[in-house]
This record gives C-alpha cells, structure tokens and sequence, in this order.
C-alpha cells in the first residue's frame, strides 16, 4: 500500500509568554490509502495541533517546519491557495464541536452546497441534488426538510452528520477526524463511527482518527500512534498494541482502560502529569513519570527505535528485541 500523507519530521511552534516554545517536536508517521490511523495519547500532547499543522490552519501565533507530503506535494511548502484547493477536495477536516465549524446564518443544504460548488464544476440544481444525496447517506431522516433548516435547529448528532456529510461531498481522500464523536451520546457515537466506517469502505477513503477512546480505536483503526509530550512514542498495528505495547506509557494507558465500556480520563493509573513544552525534561520526556527509567532515560533522548512490527521511543528497546 502506498502512503497517502507522509509527515516527516514535524515541528510546530507557537510564540507565547515563554518565547517561542514546539509543542509538536520531531513528529513522523504515515497513513497509507484506505488505512485508518488512530492517534491517541493523553490531553494537551499534540494530537489537534498535528492535524492543524497538516491542514494549514494553525492560529496566528503558531507555524510548522518539516515536510508533509500529499502526493508529492510538500503541504508546507504550497501556496496558500493550492492549499485551499486541497482542503476539503483532498483532505477534509471533522471537528469535535460542529457548531464552531457550522455557519449559524445558513441552512445546512446550502452550506453543503456551496462546499460541493467550491470543489466541484456542477450547476447549482446538481450541488443541491447532492447535498440531498449526501444527507440521505449519512442516514439523516427527512433529508429534504433537513435540507432547509439551520445548524441550532439540529441535535448534536444530526450536526455531527452534517459536519461528515459536508466532508464526505467532495469524496476527499483523507479525513481528519478530531474527536468526532467526544461530544456525542454512547448510542450516536456509535451510528456515527459505523457511517465514517461505511464511508471508507465505499470510498476507500484513509481517516487519520484522533481519539482519547481507546475502545473507538480498537472498533475503528488499522494502525495506531501514540503521542506523548508533541512526540510519537510508539507506532504499531493496533493488534500489536493492544496485545503487546512496548513502552511504558502506552503499557500505562492499556492499564488505565477499565474493563467496563465505559468512557474513563486516560492515565489515572500513571503518576505525575505532562511536562508543559517551555519546561521539557532532559532526556526522555515521559522518564519523570517512568517507572522503569535508567539513568540513561533521564540523560539522552530516545529516538523511534525501530523494533519487528512496531517503532518505540524508549531505551529499553535501544538493542532492539
Ligand atoms: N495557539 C496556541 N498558542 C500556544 N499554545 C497552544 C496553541 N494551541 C495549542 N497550544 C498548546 O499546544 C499543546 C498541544 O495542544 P493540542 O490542542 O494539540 O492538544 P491535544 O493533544 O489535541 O489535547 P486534547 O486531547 O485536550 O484535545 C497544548 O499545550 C496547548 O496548550
Ligand atoms: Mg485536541
């Protein structure tokens, strides 16, 4: 399988109080056509701003060095509008709250619509046969009428949908999913993954899936990489890691999933918190928090040590294994 986006590495920076501090630093994977990729790893560790980074839509204050190729194309390199055409044509984006990325003042068949027009050479009786199509497929009831209603007028879910169906419109060939489902109730949570799950089949669309549920990736993704402190610590199958996680960090985060399915805060089973990226450890950045550090972890920083069928970042597996 050949790889769609190739990330290499990244560093994204903001300027703050602090001068001007990386809070992505040295980030690496790849998705490959088809392929759902889950990202996981505690709050604040980077995973929303890797996704920004790669779509371009980083605030004002922040900006990327590194490579990400789409197609040959470094997306960091492009202009500002080819990147336009890119996103949404090629790349759409799903956000966790759809109320920030809905117009409020427009019905939702027309905001559909207008992102059909935008990337597609059809006339306006075809975009609004489409957007009907596509509330239709992402299983909204009465889509005519819904057609001709405004976000507030919708639930949660139904926004969600609409938020997918606006990314789906364009048959992009990958989706950002950031926490599409955080927002929303167990059972629509549910139909919502089951729709993107569709989706991909039909399309063989890629999804980069950004989740604090560990129970969404084990439904949902191919493969997996775990962020922690703006870097990846470990990429694996997700068999591999589910089964057989290697670091001591994600090792913590398979402990901290309860056996209930029931949604619970990563990490209440490993001491200590997130170095803030104006105060990083030397050494390893997770060493502070590490029950198995060496003095060499508190010393030197780990590389991704590339193992059998997965990467670690961590000393333990500097021989390999
Ligand atoms: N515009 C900004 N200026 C300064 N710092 C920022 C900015 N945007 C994000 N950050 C910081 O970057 C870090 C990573 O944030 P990010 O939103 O990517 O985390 P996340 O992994 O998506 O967390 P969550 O799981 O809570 O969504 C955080 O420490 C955050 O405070
Ligand atoms: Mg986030």
């Amino acid at each position: 399988m050949t790889a769609i986006l190739e990330v290499q590495k990244l560093r994204t920076r903001f300027k703050t109080d602090y001068g001007k501090v990386a809070v992505v630093d040295g980030v690496d994977f790849s998705i490959k056509e088809g392929e759902t990729l889950g990202v996981v790893g505690e709050s604040g560790c980077g995973k929303s701003v890797t996704s920004l980074s790669i779509m371009r839509l980083l605030a004002g204050n922040g900006s990327s060095e590194g490579h990400i190729f789409y197609e040959g194309k470094d997306l960091l390199q492009i202009s500002e509008k080819q990147m336009q055409k890119i996103r949404g044509n090629d790349i759409a984006m799903i956000f966790q709250e759809p109320m920030t990325s809905l117009n409020p003042l427009q019905t939702v068949g027309r905001q559909i619509e207008e992102s059909v027009l935008l990337h597609r050479k059809s006339s306006k009786a075809e975009a609004k046969k489409r957007a009907i199509e596509m509330l239709k497929a992402v299983g909204m009831p009465r889509p005519d009428e819904i057609y001709g209603e405004y976000p507030h007028q919708l639930s949660g879910g139904m926004r969600q949908r609409v938020m997918i169906a606006m990314a789906m419109s364009c048959e992009p060939k990958l989706i950002i999913a950031d926490e599409p489902t955080t927002a929303l109730d167990v059972t629509i949570q549910a139909q919502i993954l089951e729709l993107m799950q569709k989706v991909k089949e039909e399309t063989n669309t890629s999804i980069m899936l950004i989740t604090h549920d560990l129970g969404v990736v084990a439904e949902m993704c191919d493969r997996v990489i775990v962020m922690y402190a703006g870097q990846v610590v470990e990429e694996a199958d997700k068999y591999e890691l589910f089964e057989n996680p290697k670091h001591p960090y994600t090792i913590g985060l398979m402990n901290s999933v309860p056996d209930l399915d029931e949604e619970v805060e990563f990490l209440e089973t490993i001491p200590g918190s997130v170095p803030l990226a104006h105060q990083m450890p030397t050494g390893c950045r997770f060493a502070p928090r590490c029950s198995k550090a060496m003095p060499i972890c508190h010393e030197q920083e780990p590389e991704l040590f590339k193992l059998q069928d997965q990467q670690c970042r961590c000393w333990l597996y500097a021989e390999g294994v």
